[in-house]
């Protein structure tokens, strides 16, 4: 049997350097989390949420799914969402997703891929909401590029349309919705500027 030597290594080195740093680091941590953001991006490996915004463990609420997607029929998601909101309580909702994204690069490149295509089928949705905009673009890596800002923004508006979203914002809760997306080739992040607290 294959074992997972390396990484009981790697984390045991990780767990005893952190607490050199703060030896109450996890005790603490272990009380409660109160995160302010939920982030919601890609499964991509190369886009871990709480490195790339140089926070610490407990400082971020997590979900990630293929292509950053938020669905109405997604229980998985909205069950996080809901969670967050109303009992996290975070201040901020960041739907991220990133250029050269692999679902996106899927939806858009004819080919059949088993179960997943049921998934890209959402994101074949929003190129067919925005057809003409993208049928115009003739650069196959800017074409995805655009799919995946138009995609974060139909997903942001999926957020802002949940009904304990609503609900929050009746009940003047703090609390704001998000559109980013990330380069994987520099590591910076952009802000789409469609955020939203109402
Ligand atoms: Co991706």
């Amino acid at each position: 049997m294959k074992q997972l030597t390396e990484l009981f290594e790697k984390n045991n080195a990780w767990a005893t350097g952190v607490t050199t740093h703060n030896p109450e680091f996890f005790t603490e941590l272990a009380k409660q989390q109160s995160p302010k953001y939920l982030w919601i991006g890609c499964s991509d490996s190369r886009i871990p949420a709480t490195q790339l915004l140089g926070l610490q463990p407990g400082e971020v609420f997590v979900h990630r799914n293929i292509a950053n997607m938020v669905l109405h029929t997604d229980l998985n998601c909205l069950s996080v969402i809901q969670y967050a909101v109303d009992v996290v309580k975070v201040k901020h909702i960041i739907v991220c997703g990133h250029y050269g994204c692999g679902g996106i690069n899927a939806a858009l490149d004819g080919q059949e891929h088993g179960v997943i295509d049921n998934w890209l089928r959402h994101i074949q949705d929003v190129y067919h909401h925005h057809q003409q905009e993208l049928d115009a673009v003739q650069d196959a890596e800017e074409k995805s590029c655009l799919l995946s800002e138009k995609n974060v923004m139909a997903q942001v508006t999926h957020v802002c349309e949940a009904p304990f979203i609503k609900k929050a914002w009746q009940a003047k809760q703090d609390l704001t919705v998000h559109g980013l997306i990330y380069t994987l080739k520099s590591g910076l992040l952009k802000d789409l500027k469609i955020s939203r607290n109402h």
